[in-house]
């Protein structure tokens, strides 16, 4: 239905958007229109640009349904963001964070670099209770401060109850803290339900924007905790009067922003947001689990040679889906799929599938078609 927003190549079956997705037609038009007017007028039009940032946090507080738009800061990227969480909250030795063992690096090394502070890291096992939650409530003790998990994991896809265990934080007084990234663009998600205190998400995912402009969203009510590493112009109350020596940071989530903005990453970022937002995040999450579906359909009914590694109840996957092939190494049937232009990833001991909402079942279809070669 919307294949037009994405002209991509017909050789293509892209299949990867958990990596880095294709642009919609939409941003890369809006980029080149940025491009020609900085080649045309410099920077003659900047109040419309700063509209374009402001429509930018709208959008994003829309997304995650943040309370205001000042709870939203654009920072460069997943990691950046939760850096500022892990080296802004203050620390005694003793304390502990809890993650899980599935984490991509980013949502692990950040944590276990807190060890010179002597913060514990612990990565909760998903496999050792009745359900993943369980197995990460049952770490949560009176030493933890912070529980910091991926929404949905990069590797085998699963995807995590974030209420369940947005509720046992906040029973126990501990911070909670959700690598989004796997999920933000491709499911519903929503920061009061879930009663998340930090939320990171780089663009270059389901959010079909480019990479180095990330949301970090940042409660109202948590973000006084968060001590500030970094400091520049940008993140001042008064962030325009260069004049004046005296100077305080800004009561929003901007005091997370030192400098000048990512500008180009703005413009793009907007009108990858506004195709979702046309769309409807409940229309696009129903057709990313359609498509799950069918992919897990299809794994279930050759178990004799494919191993499924993401769950397959509805409410423990989003739009990840990892198989392995039992008779032959991930790697080569991996080659075998990148020849035939099947982009797609090796993550998690297996072959990973991430189709968008907008991918044609008949493309889909193909290259689930040439598994069975
Ligand atoms: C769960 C997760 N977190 C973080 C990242 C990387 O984040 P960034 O490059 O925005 O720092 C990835 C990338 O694959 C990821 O899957």
């Amino acid at each position: 239905m919307y294949e037009s927003e994405f002209p991509l190549d017909d050789s293509v079956i892209y299949l990867n958007h958990a990596a880095v997705s294709p642009w919609p037609q939409r941003t890369a038009t809006a980029v080149k229109r940025f491009a020609d007017e900085n080649v045309a007028f410099g920077s003659r039009n900047y109040p419309e640009w700063v509209n374009v940032e402001s429509r930018l946090r709208k959008q994003l507080q829309l997304l995650v349904n943040a309370d205001s738009s000042d709870e939203i800061a654009l920072l460069k990227n997943t990691s950046e963001a939760l850096s500022v969480v892990a080296y802004g909250l203050p620390w005694k030795p003793g304390d502990k964070v809890v993650c899980t063992s599935q984490e991509f690096p980013s949502n692990r090394v950040v944590w276990e670099s807190l060890k010179k502070l002597g913060v514990i890291t612990c990565p909760a096992d998903l496999s050792q209770h009745d359900s993943p939650e369980s197995a990460i409530i049952a770490c949560l003790d009176n030493s933890t401060r912070l529980l910091s998990v991926s929404s949905v994991q990069y590797g085998t896809g699963l995807k995590l109850d974030l209420v369940r265990l947005g509720a046992a934080c906040q029973e126990r007084d501990i911070l909670f803290c959700v690598d989004a990234i796997q999920s933000l663009g491709a499911e519903v998600f929503d920061v009061q339900a879930c009663q998340a205190d930090y939320v990171m998400a780089d663009g270059h995912k389901w959010m079909l924007g480019p990479e180095g402009i990330a949301l970090f969203y940042c409660r109202a009510s948590s973000m006084d905790r968060l001590d500030l590493k970094q400091y520049g112009w940008h993140m001042l109350e008064d962030a325009l009067n260069f004049d004046s020596p005296a100077w305080k940071t800004a009561g929003s989530a901007r005091r997370f922003e030192c400098g000048s903005p990512n500008m180009t990453g703005v413009h793009a970022l907007h009108a990858s947001l506004s195709l979702l937002h046309e769309v409807g995040m409940p229309a696009i999450e129903q057709l990313v689990h359609e498509n799950t579906r069918f992919m897990v359909d299809f794994f279930a009914q050759r178990n004799d040679r494919y191993r499924l590694l993401t769950p397959t109840a509805a409410h423990q996957h989003a739009g990840i889906v990892t198989f392995r092939p039992l008779a032959e190494s991930p790697a080569s049937l991996f080659d075998m799929l990148t020849q035939e232009h099947v982009a797609c990833a090796l993550r998690g001991g297996g072959i990973r599938f991430s189709p968008h909402f907008y991918t044609p079942r008949k493309k889909l279809f193909k290259a689930l078609e040439m598994l069975d070669g």
